[in-house]
């Protein structure tokens, strides 16, 4: 039986492929712009490192961690019953912000007193969800991430240059929502979770098990719940823009307009608390109602004040988010984008015979050696099946090299835009490419 890809994973084909080459180098040129440098990071990490980052009881690191044991500790494990240290426990990375910020403090990025770090990264992340439309196990993120700086202006450039990026890529402003809401920090959101804790104990009837039992490890979570009774309870519960402390209070007001002084049109959602753990004060998420399903989030992020120091760095505080590029080519498509076709063909050399394929092949490689995208037959076919082939390429121009031209020098080039043709001798075959293309 054939061997398909794993379940929940997906190849990218050459059009895709080339059209994920596209949007990487665009979010390169824009978030350079804000002065963003690139950063890779392994994809494997200790598993520790996710399970203090994102947190042990989210989601995504309580059950949708891809764990890797490498061919010597799993043979122990299995036959000997000797379970793998903690170090030699690997995750394949969930998402990318753990690392980023694991190698930022493994590299001492941002020494005291310097200006913020600001990266980004572009690439697989796996997580062992159930499978759907928009949700994969491996998926590929574009995500960017800034240490050092605390500073609401940090919060504000990155969401403006998110919803700059969007526009550039192509998925129009209106099929957009932005959602902001502020998670608090270590002195307000203690007080503020036992409150919600309170909340949902007295409406514990009314509430699923899923929630009651997120109420004892992160009652916010309930939030989040799909299921529509939980939501109409939650909907009643306290909201934490009503308790925010003043410090926290101040850096939202501020934030908020930052964005409005950019004219960036927002929702605040009391709802938005993010599957991570690590976020503190600005949480976003932007969403896409149409031609997505349930997964709509084409990107979300936050700050994360406190995650250097939980991956053991010195305090570094820290903002950042990720896009999701397959959820991006959903929306796209469902705003009738037209994606570039991977191929294109400057020039096809078509041989009348075999007599004239040795020269054919040098003209190739000419017009190759001069950044043209030039291709020829190599299976033997007859002159129409050349042309059928160079229909295929979307060849802009044909030259038919025959044993007159050769004699002559010349090929005869013909526009298969405009189906004329002339007679070109064959040093000066470049040149007109030149000419004509640019
Ligand atoms: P996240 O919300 O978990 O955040 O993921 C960011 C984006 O990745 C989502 O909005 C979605 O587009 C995409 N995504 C997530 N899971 C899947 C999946 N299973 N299949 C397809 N696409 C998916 C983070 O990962 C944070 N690290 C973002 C961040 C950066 N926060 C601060 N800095």
């Amino acid at each position: 039986m054939a061997i398909n890809a794993p379940k929940g994973t997906r190849d990218l084909l050459p059009d895709q492929a080339l059209f994920w080459n596209q949007f990487r180098q665009t979010a390169t040129d824009v978030f350079g712009v804000y002065g963003y440098l690139p950063i890779e990071t392994p994809l494997i990490e200790q598993t520790e490192l996710f399970v203090r980052g994102i947190g042990e009881a989210t989601d995504v690191v309580s059950k949708e961690m891809f764990t890797a044991i490498s061919g010597e500790n799993l043979r122990r494990w299995v036959e000997e019953g000797e379970a793998p240290d903690a170090k030699s426990r690997l995750s394949l990375r969930p998402e990318g912000t753990a690392g980023t910020v694991r190698a930022v403090v493994q590299h001492d990025l941002v020494p005291q007193g310097a200006a913020p770090a600001k990266l980004m990264y572009a690439g697989p992340m796996f997580r062992a969800e159930r499978p759907q439309k928009g949700r994969y196990r491996q998926f590929t993120q574009i995500g960017v991430e800034c240490l050092g700086a605390e500073e609401p202006t940090i919060d504000a450039e990155a969401i403006i240059m998110l919803m700059r990026f969007y526009e550039k890529v192509g998925i129009p402003r209106d099929a957009i929502r932005l959602l902001l809401n502020s998670m608090g920090c270590e002195q307000c959101r203690p007080a503020y979770r036992d409150r919600v804790k309170a909340y949902m104990d007295e409406r514990a009837g009314e509430l699923c098990g899923t929630c009651m039992a997120r109420a004892e490890v992160n009652p916010l979570r309930a939030f989040d719940c799909k299921n529509q009774a939980c939501a109409a309870v939650m909907a009643g519960a306290p909201k934490i823009s009503d308790h925010l402390c003043d410090d926290c209070r101040e850096h939202y007001e501020a934030v908020k307009a930052l964005l409005d002084g950019a004219g960036v049109v927002y929702e605040e959602d009391y709802k938005l608390v993010r599957g991570l753990d690590y976020y503190t004060r600005t949480v976003f998420e932007v969403q896409v109602d149409d031609g997505m399903g349930a997964q709509n989030a084409i990107g979300g992020g936050g700050r994360y004040d406190k995650l250097a120091e939980e991956v053991g760095g010195r305090p570094t505080p820290g903002l950042g988010f990720a896009l999701g590029f397959e959820r991006c080519v959903l929306a796209l498509e469902a705003a009738g984008h037209e994606f570039p076709r991977a191929q294109r063909c400057d020039l096809f050399v078509a041989c009348v015979d075999d007599l004239v394929r040795a020269r054919a092949f040098a003209l190739v490689q000419e017009c190759r050696d001069a950044g043209f995208i030039c291709e020829m037959d190599h299976q033997k076919r007859s002159l129409k099946s050349q042309f059928k082939l160079a229909d295929k390429l979307g060849a802009a121009r044909v030259a038919v090299l025959g044993p007159d031209e050769l004699a002559e020098g010349v090929a005869t080039l013909r526009d298969m835009g405009t189906h004329t043709e002339a007679k070109v001798r064959l040093d000066e075959v470049v040149g007109e490419l030149g000419r004509a293309i640019l």
